[in-house]
């Protein structure tokens, strides 16, 4: 059994997916593993760390050479992939809907592709679940950002001078990011508030010590969809929405948004017409940017003016802090394959539960009913 562990080849992508700890557990699991030179330098891993866990490091052909598992943070190109064992698992973010030519070259390659983003909302599955690990840093990340971006201080600050007031902060989007976000914010010093579709997020705002601000009595409220995902709004709920976040909006210096909704476009959050309301100075940071971005004006991989107001819309947050990142990010591939590894086989085995859900190419197809749908 061998795991290759490719250099990203995505422009910024400065993660790597297996760690000197990660590597040394799938050697205790009686795996051998190859390492593309380089592969985890803008991570600050030497390849010299690798060597020292029990890894072999070598130029991309020789990596990939009879691979039977290649790991990736993003999907490596089919080209690159000459010489991996025929059905070899392609394990990685593959951006099913985002890069569907390259699930049909997997498949046309006879690669059986396995994409993490896929990974079941379950219990036993969360120590596997990449879009948490990498979510939960880029609210913090998000919040710094605007920090740095921000030409006030974030605490109350009583001086000789006089006093610095605390800014005000407004997360939109309570998941995993916004969760993280609200708590940052709050240890800066900030005056937090948050908002969310779903309901059970009010009490997690305020348990951590933030405002709710919700929109009431409007049907369909409860906003929640399968695997505790988000569901599309109704208009009048759209409407009542855009209504309270207008004016809540205007008093906001630092404005978070991160709402997502499963396979569609982000729902968008913030006008044009309201970032005209806000004081000069003042910061957005748009974390949905890549997938349609919450905020008219958001530019992806540009911090962009608008009516004295900074928009900032960074490219790939999690790769900003890749040290840490890529650290989870590996953990998550490990305690999947662990978790099915076969000992006798010395090779991992899927369940059908998790198997059918991540699972997009077998056998020369598209297996994978979301992407048939
Ligand atoms: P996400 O990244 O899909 O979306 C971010 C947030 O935006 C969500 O809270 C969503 O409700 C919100 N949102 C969507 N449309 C909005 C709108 N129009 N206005 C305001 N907010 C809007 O969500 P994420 O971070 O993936 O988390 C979703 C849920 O899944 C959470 O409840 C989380 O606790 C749960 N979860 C469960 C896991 C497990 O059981 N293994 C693992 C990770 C998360």
């Amino acid at each position: 059994m061998k795991i290759a562990v490719v250099k990203e080849q995505a422009a910024g992508e400065a993660r790597v997916a297996a760690t000197p700890e990660t590597v040394k557990k799938f050697i205790g699991l009686g795996a051998q593993v190859a390492v593309e030179a380089g592969a985890g330098l803008t991570a600050s891993i030497a390849d010299a760390d690798y060597v020292a866990a029990g890894a072999t490091v070598a130029d991309r052909a020789a990596t990939v050479a009879g691979a039977d598992i290649v790991l990736g943070v993003q999907g490596p190109d089919v080209a690159s992939l000459s010489g991996v064992n025929p059905g070899a698992w392609i394990v990685a973010g593959l951006n099913p809907f985002g890069d569907r030519a390259r699930v049909d070259a997997y498949a046309a390659a006879g690669y059986e592709a396995l994409a993490m983003e896929f990974m079941p909302r379950i219990t036993r599955a969360q120590s596997m679940d990449i879009l948490s690990s990498q979510s939960n840093l880029s609210g913090y990340k998000a919040v710094l950002d605007a920090a740095a971006e921000y030409g006030r201080a974030f605490p109350m600050m009583m001086t000789a001078a006089g006093t610095v007031s605390a800014a005000r902060v407004f997360i939109m989007g309570v998941g995993v990011a916004g969760l993280q976000a609200i708590a940052t914010a709050k240890r800066l010093g900030a005056q937090v508030s948050a908002t969310d579709v779903r309901a059970a997020t009010k009490e997690q705002i305020e348990s951590l010590g933030a405002k709710a601000i919700f929109v009431e009595k409007v049907a369909g409220i409860e906003g929640e969809g399968s695997g505790g995902y988000a569901t599309e709004m109704s208009d009048e709920y759209k409407a009542a929405q855009a209504e309270l976040v207008s004016a809540h909006i205007a008093k906001q210096d630092i404005v978070i948004t991160t709402a997502l909704i499963p396979g569609r476009p982000a729902p968008r959050l913030i006008s044009d017409a309201q970032i005209a309301t806000m004081k000069p100075g003042s910061v957005i940071v748009d974390l949905a940017v890549e997938q349609g971005g919450n905020v008219e004006g958001a530019v992806p991989g540009e911090v962009v003016l608008r009516h004295g107001v900074k928009i900032v819309g960074h490219r790939n947050v999690p790769s900003r802090l890749a040290a840490d990142t890529s650290a989870l990010f590996s953990r998550n591939l490990f305690n999947f394959l662990s978790a099915f590894w076969d000992k006798e086989k010395g090779a991992p085995v899927l369940d059908e539960e998790i198997g059918n859900a991540i699972r997009l190419t077998q056998g020369g197809k598209v297996v994978n009913e979301r992407l048939l749908g």
